[in-house]
């Protein structure tokens, strides 16, 4: 059975406006063990997508349809009491710009004993202080700094303690939003590389949510794109690097440098990212695609595999 499948999601915000589609005919899924990327500019609904995974909307957020399959479980259809058992327990998140969002008038050590305590009532004083010490050290934070408050921990370190956080409750799947962005490029990489080791050690599963392909690529096995609210093209790692084949993936790769080319220029993207007002047909890249022809405004493109689970949705291919 497969850890989280995504079946036909949509999903809408109301707004004064009118109603926004967020999300619309989106599908994946994630095996054990496995890190998938989801990739895209800022407003394409990455952080959307995760807080619909957790079920934890703001109220003008509507699901119009769609299933969200955690270990065959529709998490749609779940009661109060089972959304309580599923979240943080079975998936957790360390949402965007988390490491500030530690209580700051709470020592680090007490706040993940609270996160444990909430969900394990029972547990003695003892084992605790043992879990908080052995999650201290997995995430690399020394245990002498288990008394202070956030505000004596440098960025690198809080981001440590909100990724504990995110495992102490011994989680299968994890999703992270932009969790090291807020970082200099040295520690966001070492906390990326101790990252995956615990993830092959536990056999955890993770959603990456990033703005950054390239970064997406070193760590993913599988990367999503996402224009608009919907996914244009999901493959492994290695093929969409190799071979990019929707002209915004491609978009995407010249706006950012790689390491085998260190210089080269950012390229940005021209245009603006779209916002979509009702189910609106054709593609959503269109404004901005630089080989859209007439059609590619009428149809809206079919999923095409273009090699093994590589699959794009444009006319063009
Ligand atoms: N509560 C809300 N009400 C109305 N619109 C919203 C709401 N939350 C998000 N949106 C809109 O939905 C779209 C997707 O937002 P989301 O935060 O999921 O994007 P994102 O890909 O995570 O962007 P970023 O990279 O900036 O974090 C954006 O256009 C955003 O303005
Ligand atoms: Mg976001």
């Amino acid at each position: 059975m497969r850890l989280l499948e995504v079946r036909d999601l949509a999903l809408e915000y109301r707004t004064k406006k009118g109603p926004f589609l967020a999300l619309e005919d989106i599908q994946f899924h994630v095996e054990k063990g496995e890190v998938l990327a989801f990739v895209g500019e800022s407003g394409c609904g990455k952080t959307t997508l995760g807080m619909s995974i957790l079920r934890l909307l703001p109220e003008n957020a509507h699901i119009l349809r769609g299933e969200i399959l955690f270990e065959g479980r529709d998490i749609l259809r779940l009661s109060q009491e089972e959304l309580r058992r599923y979240r943080w327990k079975e998936v957790s998140m360390i949402f965007q710009a988390a490491m500030n969002s530690l209580n700051p008038v709470k020592r680090v050590g007490d706040q993940i004993k609270e996160a444990i305590q909430t969900h394990e009532p029972d547990i003695s004083k003892g084992e605790l202080k043992r879990r908080v010490e052995a999650l201290f050290r997995l995430v690399n934070l020394p245990l002498s700094r288990i008394g202070d408050y956030p505000h004596q921990y440098s960025g690198g370190m809080r981001q440590r303690a909100v990724i504990a956080m995110a495992l102490a409750l011994r989680p299968k799947l994890i999703i992270a939003d932009e969790a090291t962005t807020a970082l200099d490029v040295i520690v966001q990489d070492q906390i990326l590389k101790e990252t995956k080791l615990l993830q092959k050690e536990f056999g955890l599963s993770f959603i990456f949510i990033s703005h950054d392909i390239a970064l997406a690529f070193e760590v993913a096995d599988r990367v999503a794109v996402m224009y608009g609210g919907r996914v244009v093209e999901m493959g492994s790692s290695h093929d969409l690097e190799d071979s990019p084949t929707h002209p915004y993936t491609m978009a995407l790769l010249e706006s950012y440098p790689t390491l085998t080319v260190e210089r080269r220029r950012l390229r940005p993207i021209p245009g603006d990212p779209i916002k979509v007002t009702g189910g609106a047909k054709g593609c959503r890249f269109f404004m901005r695609c630089p080989e859209a022809e007439a059609s590619c405004k009428e149809i809206t493109p079919p999923w095409v595999e273009v090699g093994k689970g590589h699959m794009v949705s444009c006319l063009r291919r």
